[in-house]
């Protein structure tokens, strides 16, 4: 049987796509205060804003595409079960083959009801107000903002527990609860961590390898290692 291999993903895995991330440049999204168009507040302040950010997220989506990071994350999955927990909601790790993504913070290419967060739906294009689910109630992206609930975090923390590896590729940590499922990787299991800017992460009874790297060059280098060593 193939071992489990568990990958936490943040913004660095997509920086060489071309996106954004959120923490390393002038403290703002694309040039908004995170809080006005990624808040349960800044929806009410301006649905409008908010709609037009997250249009342009969703059309930037097909002007981007996986990079090699991405890429060879996708190839482990010949050699590991894989299994890939994104805080990230574009779509790069399905296109580059991934099969088993979970979004912690939810997806660009879906949406939801404002009324009814399990009423999903796929989304291409603009959403504008007056869409509406089939009970007449606005549609919103599918997105967790700051201070909402994250429910794929059980789900999130069962992949954790039965980690063989875990990997954390491309993210500052700051965010909880997804920075939180490091205190879920058994003790046992040696804790891989790729980032350019790598933070010291505090209270790891894990062994830690940190590959300082950006994420294209990072993940073949962590492929080899693993192929080497633990296979
Ligand atoms: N390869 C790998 N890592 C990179 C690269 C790269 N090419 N470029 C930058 N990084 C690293 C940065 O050094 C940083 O540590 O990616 C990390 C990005 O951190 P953040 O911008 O804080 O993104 P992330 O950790 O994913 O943010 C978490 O915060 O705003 C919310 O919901 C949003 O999911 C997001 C969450």
């Amino acid at each position: 049987m193939k071992k489990k291999l568990v990958i936490l993903t943040g913004a660095g895995i997509s920086a060489e796509s071309g996106i954004k991330t959120f923490r390393d440049s002038d403290g703002l999204w694309e040039g908004h205060d995170v809080m006005e168009v990624a808040s349960p507040e800044g929806w009410q302040k301006n649905p409008e804003l908010v709609l037009d950010f997250y249009n342009q997220r969703r059309r930037q989506l097909n002007d981007v595409k996986p990079n090699l990071g991405h890429r060879e994350l996708a190839q482990l999955q010949i050699h590991f079960d894989v299994h890939i927990i994104t805080q990230n909601v574009d779509d790069l790790h399905e296109r580059a083959g991934s099969k088993k993504v979970l979004h912690l913070h939810g997806e660009l290419r879906k949406v939801r009801s404002t009324k009814n967060p399990k009423y999903i739906l796929d989304w291409e294009g603009d959403l504008n107000l007056g869409n509406v689910d089939s009970f007449n109630h606005q549609l919103r992206p599918h997105i967790v903002w700051f201070g909402e609930a994250v429910p794929a975090f059980e789900e999130a923390i069962a992949i954790t527990e039965g980690a063989d590896y875990f990997a954390v590729i491309g993210t500052s940590l700051q965010v909880y609860p997804a920075a939180g499922l490091l205190d879920y990787v058994s003790a046992k299991t040696p804790i891989f961590y790729i980032d350019p800017n790598p933070i010291a992460i505090p209270n790891l009874r894990n062994s830690l390898k940190t590959i300082p790297m950006v994420a294209s060059e990072g993940v073949p280098l962590l492929k080899n290692q693993l192929l080497a060593q633990f296979q």
